[in-house]
């Protein structure tokens, strides 16, 4: 295409596309790319050397001097000297200016390549915003290095927490099952040896006795690790039978009231909002005292909302933040994974509500 024809080419393109042209080439020309130091450095030059020189021209052509060269050669050297005269000046003013910002860069560079206790060190030569800004930035540090050192120690008490239920696991199935039914057995060989058929109906009905009673462990046992009724009744449900063991075993009271929230979440959602109920009721039994408690599940706009409830002592939260929950950080994390959210109100003296609330399946 001739030179001509791509001139009218671009002229009868649209103003918005010419302009997006103009933006999409900018990068690529490499005068805009120079670094901020060259570039200020010289804007400051160029403009030394114009002012010179207009100034140098003025005063030549209103003296009416005359030499043997022209008076815009004449002014074009003093400014060229002039701008060259102030090079050093502006460099170092200018090194001293943009100081602070290359401090902050540089502490950025260090934290990306893994340095993180790495923080920008004020600089004497900082304005107040930039002062400011490094103080924000050390800030942002601090809190990303406390939030990082949060989520080690809960991921290190979830650890910890999953070799205590293994241990657990190892110790009923070996202290107490195991060895139930090496008793039966040693049972089983008595019966054949009973004298008379009266002996062995009676050591028969012991037998029975002992593996209806083994049984029965074991299901509570398994109940305990995982709630069944969670998968076929639903999250109500298996809280209801969680509240009659703590009832049983704690002697506090708990109300559950509930809506049918069935099929409203995902099963992993299910599973966060019945564990951190759990916790929180194990929370209410170990720390509020109380003699009664209460737990609403109700269905919520969005998704489920269950509150568990007490009146019991209490605590004040501004304290209890300042010293690892990781109980109550668990149960934040667990709520994140599954895009909910738990918060605590609590007051000495008046007690504890803690909300949790978990997204619908479709959210
Ligand atoms: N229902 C409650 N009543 C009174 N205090 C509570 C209650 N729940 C939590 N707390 C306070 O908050 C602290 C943090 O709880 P948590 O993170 O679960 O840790 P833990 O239960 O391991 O102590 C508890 O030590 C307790 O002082
Ligand atoms: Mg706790």
């Amino acid at each position: 295409m001739s030179t001509r024809a791509e001139t009218i080419r671009i002229l009868e393109r649209p103003f918005g596309a010419v302009r997006s042209d103009i933006r999409a080439a900018l990068p690529q020309l490499g005068v805009l790319r120079t670094p901020r130091f060259h570039k200020i450095l010289l804007a400051n030059v160029a403009a030394v050397f114009l002012a010179t020189a207009a100034c140098a021209l003025v005063v030549l052509k209103l003296g009416g001097l005359s030499g043997a060269m022209s008076p815009l050669g004449v002014a074009v050297a003093i400014g060229a000297v002039a701008a060259v005269a102030v090079v050093p000046v502006y460099a170092v003013l200018l090194r001293l200016a943009l100081k602070p910002i290359q401090i902050l860069e540089r502490t950025a560079e260090r934290v990306e390549r893994g340095e993180l206790t790495a923080r920008a060190t004020p600089s004497k030569f900082a304005d107040p915003r930039i002062e400011q800004l490094t103080r924000v930035f050390n800030r942002m540090l601090d809190s990303t290095a406390a939030d990082r050192e949060r989520l080690r120690e809960v991921a290190a008490r979830a650890f910890q927490a999953q070799e205590a239920e293994r241990m657990r696991i190892a110790r009923e199935l070996n202290e107490e099952t195991a060895q139930t039914l090496a008793t039966l057995l040693l049972g089983v060989g008595a019966v054949r040896r009973a004298a008379d058929a009266k002996t062995q109906d009676e050591l028969m009905e012991e037998l029975r006795q002992e593996i209806t009673d083994l049984t029965e462990r074991v299901r509570g046992f398994a109940r305990g690790l995982y709630p069944p009724t969670l998968k076929q009744l639903g999250v109500v449900a298996a809280v209801g039978a969680h509240v009659r063991a703590v009832e049983e075993s704690s002697g506090i009271t708990v109300e559950v009231e509930g809506d049918d929230v069935r099929g409203v979440l995902s099963p992993e959602g299910e599973i966060a909002l019945y564990r951190i109920v759990q916790d929180a009721l194990a929370n209410v039994v170990r720390h509020a005292g109380a003699k009664q408690a209460r737990i609403r599940i109700c269905r919520h706009d969005s998704g489920v909302e269950a509150t568990v409830e007490d009146k019991g002592v209490g605590f004040d939260l501004a304290t209890a933040a300042k010293s690892p929950c990781l109980g109550l950080l668990g149960m934040q994390e667990r709520a994140l994974y599954v895009s909910g959210s738990v918060t605590v109100q609590s007051k000495p003296g008046v007690g504890t509500r803690l909300r949790v609330r978990i997204p619908d399946v479709k959210q």
